[in-house]
């Protein structure tokens, strides 16, 4: 138990997906999920677990933004002993070539976040994805005919700008492809827990060119980000 979280040990398993979305762990455990059980409910930040192809699995919600993401990636290291932390969500598009369903698998995670930034001192720390989820991920979406990229991402504090698109034009030019708003934090405590962490999203709007998803599209890119994510989440 924590304060936000009051499964018990060995409520999870040891491969996490993480979407920001508690409706959204709910729909994962409840589509994909063999005997889906609800584990977390505080402040109803979902957490459940099941099987996915008779492998033990568990998705929990992160809410939006770092810190929120930080506290339940650091609970579940620490005290429930995940191993393999996957999120899974939307970003918005920083290049036209990705486009809207695109999958964008975040290789590493540039950030304005002060979570990271603080820790580093004089050094600009590169958050990475683990390289062995990434090459699987990116094996399976090419397997299965989707397209994807693998590149720089941004997670960003801010998602309403003062000023608009103010500093979003210098990173797409340096080959950031996206913005999100948690993989720089995740992969960074997961590289401090010595674990493994991945970011799967879906280009839901680009802000180069303003296309946006629909609604149905938006269902359909989900289930085909979540089968890849689980299949990678259970390979050993
Ligand atoms: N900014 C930040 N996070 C996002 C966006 C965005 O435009 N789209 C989806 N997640």
């Amino acid at each position: 138990m924590t304060p936000h979280n009051h499964a018990k040990a060995g409520d999870y398993a040891e491969a996490v997906l993480l979407p920001g979305d508690p409706l959204r762990a709910k729909w994962i455990a409840e589509t994909f999920f063999k005997n889906p059980k609800l584990v977390n409910s505080v402040r109803n930040c979902l957490g459940y677990t099941g099987t996915w192809k008779g492998k033990p699995i568990s998705v929990q919600a992160s809410g939006m933004g770092q810190p929120s993401l930080s506290i339940y990636v650091h609970e579940l290291i620490n005290t429930y002993g995940a191993k393999t932390l996957i999120r899974v969500g939307t970003c918005g598009g920083l290049n036209a070539k990705v486009k809207v369903r695109d999958l964008v698998l975040a290789q590493g995670a540039s950030t304005d976040s002060s979570i990271v930034k603080g820790r580093f001192g004089a050094f600009n720390y590169a958050p990475l994805a683990d390289f062995g989820l990434l090459r699987a991920a990116a094996e399976k979406a090419e397997a299965a005919g989707m397209r994807y990229h693998a590149g720089n991402m941004l997670s960003s504090d801010i998602f309403y700008h003062a000023n608009g698109m103010a500093g979003y034009d210098t990173l797409p030019q340096h080959g950031v492809i996206g913005v999100e708003m948690e993989a720089a934090a995740l992969y960074t405590l997961a590289a401090r827990l010595d674990v493994r962490a991945l970011t799967i999203c879906t280009m839901t709007d680009c802000l180069i060119t303003g296309e946006e998803i629909d609604a149905e599209q938006r269902q359909t890119s989900l289930r085909d980000m979540v089968t890849i994510a689980l299949d990678v989440a259970i390979q050993a």
